[in-house]
């Protein structure tokens, strides 16, 4: 009795989120069988049709290139695309890119090859989850002499650069050196736990987030995403500040 009374009087506010203002999903892992995404092309096509089912126009996906796990390269990543794009046969624009793993690797590779953008010179990159990299402002120094655009993959869901008392000062500053922040959809749903979430929000609150994605690795992520992130009021917030480039991708 005591709940159905909170309930009523305490109800939570949600959002109703229209994706199809957001219209682009650019980080996302729907390549079957290659990183840790998607496991077959029955499950990437499954994706592509619930992104079509609420609303989005266009899906740039962006498997792992990781030395140490996924050694993706465009000859991994660029033909299973083609297949995929034949099999939409048009109902929704799709190409692929990579979210580039910050190691030495890396470094090598933008200094020797052509990158693989998202859209121009846009590069996706993320950090370790568990060690805050000596080299921040190094990385972010060569990729853009190397004439690249960084995005930073899921800025909340690296908890070194907020665990001090300093909050997202740290992030501040990497926006502030020129590197657009990407925010993830579940981050906002505590998926990640509830650290990610409190520092998504913070970053949201402070204008500090350009891009926002589904980083989608299975059917789970888009139910999740279908249920739960379609109610988040913080991300009806991110979309009505005017801040996000998800259209400038169409
Ligand atoms: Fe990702």
């Amino acid at each position: 009795m005591i709940s159905i009374f909170k309930n009523i009087f305490f109800k939570k506010e949600e959002a109703n989120i229209d994706f199809s203002e957001i219209a682009v999903d650019m980080h996302s892992h729907l390549i079957p069988a290659i990183d840790d995404g998607s496991k077959s092309m029955e499950d990437s096509m499954a994706m592509l049709e619930g992104f079509k089912d609420l609303g989005y126009q266009k899906i740039i996906t962006t498997p792992h290139i990781m030395s140490d796990y996924y050694q993706n390269t465009p000859e991994t990543i660029l033909p299973a695309a083609k297949e995929i794009n034949s099999k939409l046969n048009g109902c929704l624009q799709f190409s692929a890119a990579a979210e580039y793993y910050s190691d030495s690797e890396f470094l090598q590779k933008l200094e020797h090859e052509k990158l693989l953008c998202i859209s121009g010179n846009k590069l996706l990159f993320e950090f370790s989850f568990l060690e805050e990299p000596i080299n921040v402002n190094e990385v972010i120094f060569q990729i853009q002499l190397k004439g690249y655009k960084p995005i930073l993959a899921h800025p909340e869901r690296y908890p070194y650069f907020t665990k001090s008392n300093k909050g997202i000062s740290k992030l501040r500053d990497i926006s502030d050196r020129g590197v657009d922040l990407q925010v993830n959809f579940l981050s906002l749903i505590g998926h990640y736990g509830p650290e990610a979430k409190k520092t998504a929000e913070q970053l949201i609150d402070a204008n500090l987030v350009s891009w926002v994605s589904s980083d989608c690795h299975h059917l789970g992520h888009m139910k999740l995403i279908k249920e739960k992130v379609s109610k988040s009021v913080y991300l009806q917030k991110l979309i009505d500040s005017g801040n996000l480039k998800n259209t400038s991708l169409l």
